[in-house]
């Protein structure tokens, strides 16, 4: 045994483990269970989607209904998806039975111990094949997860931003896993994730590894993992039109492909400058709405012309008491909202 931070860590962990029903004690040879890695299987897809706290009864329902990956691979899919109801995300209890299948159709119910072997399976990606190698069948896998990865990236001070820094905290710690020790060298980085080394407040002078942090030495390990600055938001500027007759709007259907594709939309303009209106006539500013998209803002200016009779245009005329109901896409609504005040306003003045 050597005083190296990650001998300190597992000594650490021998002592404070948490006991999980999936986990194999510290320093114990995993048990001698061919279903040992269907275990740690299972608890790692459930982890995946909740705290330990909410998986423990979910995996023991389903380790006690279906103990085997064969047993599991037999099931009916309703029972499946009824047993993992409240776990949501379906899509990862298909993948867990497609995965299940497979196990027994190509890798005779056994689950393959190699990390690429294990990708290869329906819902596994390199975390989990880690994850399953390491706890699963003891190899000597890399396991990281976000929570690794923020100590790691704190007792090392990489500060490098994510997510380039993956990279380096991944080179940084393969050579650091101790042989023969990764699964637990990976849960005791997770339990010290969870109970000292915390998103906001590191408890660092609890810390079993204090002396060896670059982190905590650093006076802010907090600031790590460091994160890419955002970008900031362009602001694009459009113009939608409000043509109303009769009581009634012109309303649209946007492209099928692009920003609210395929869905009900005041006429407008390609939001990037281009504002010639569909008509020529007396156009009135009612006002201005914003609205955040994923990767910019938008100011839509909306511009309304008030016609005896309604125009040949493309489009359909909605009655402007549905239009509140009519389901529109929340920029639309917004602008919508401006056309409706002034057509009350026009009412209550021809009153
Ligand atoms: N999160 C995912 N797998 C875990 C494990 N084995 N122990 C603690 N937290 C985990």
């Amino acid at each position: 045994m050597t005083d190296s931070w990650p001998h300190q860590l597992l000594d650490w962990y021998r002592t404070h483990a948490r006991d999980l029903p999936w986990r194999n004690p510290p320093g114990r040879a995993l048990p001698d269970d061919a279903d040992w890695p269907y275990r740690v299987w299972l608890s790692e897809i459930m982890l995946q989607q909740t705290t330990v706290e909410a998986a423990t009864p979910y995996f023991h329902a389903f380790t006690t209904r279906w103990p085997t990956v064969a047993a599991l691979a037999a099931a009916d899919d309703a029972a499946v998806m009824q047993a993992w109801a409240g776990l949501g995300y379906y899509a990862r209890a298909r993948n867990l039975l497609a995965c299940a299948r497979r196990v027994v159709e190509r890798h005779g119910g056994r689950f393959p111990s190699h990390e690429a072997e294990l990708r290869d399976l329906p819902g596994i990606g390199d975390y989990t094949a880690a994850a399953v190698a390491a706890f699963g069948f003891g190899r000597d896998a890399v396991v990281i997860d976000g929570n690794v990865e923020r100590v790691v990236s704190r007792i090392l001070a990489i500060r490098t931003p994510l997510p380039a820094a993956r990279a380096a905290i991944r080179a940084a710690l393969a050579p650091l896993v101790p042989a023969g020790d990764a699964g637990d060298f990976a849960q005791g980085l997770m339990d010290l994730a969870r109970r000292v080394c915390t998103a906001r407040s590191p408890r660092c002078l609890v810390c079993p590894l204090q002396d060896a942090c670059a982190g905590q030495r650093s006076g802010a390990p907090e600031a790590f993992p460091v994160k890419a600055a955002k970008k900031a938001r362009p602001t694009r500027h459009g113009t939608a039109w409000w043509i109303e007759a009769d009581k009634h709007v012109l309303m649209v259907t946007r492209p099928a492909k692009g920003l609210l594709g395929g869905m009900r939309a005041l006429p407008s303009c390609d939001w990037r400058g281009n504002s010639t209106p569909p008509l020529a006539g007396d156009w009135q500013a009612l006002g201005v709405v914003r609205h955040g998209f994923t990767h910019f803002d938008l100011e839509l200016a909306v511009q309304a012309l008030i016609l005896p009779a309604r125009p040949t245009l493309a489009g359909d005329w909605l009655a402007l008491d549905a239009l509140e109901e009519a389901g529109l896409p929340t920029l639309f609504a917004k602008a919508a909202q401006l056309g409706l005040v002034a057509a009350a306003e026009r009412g209550k003045k021809a009153a």
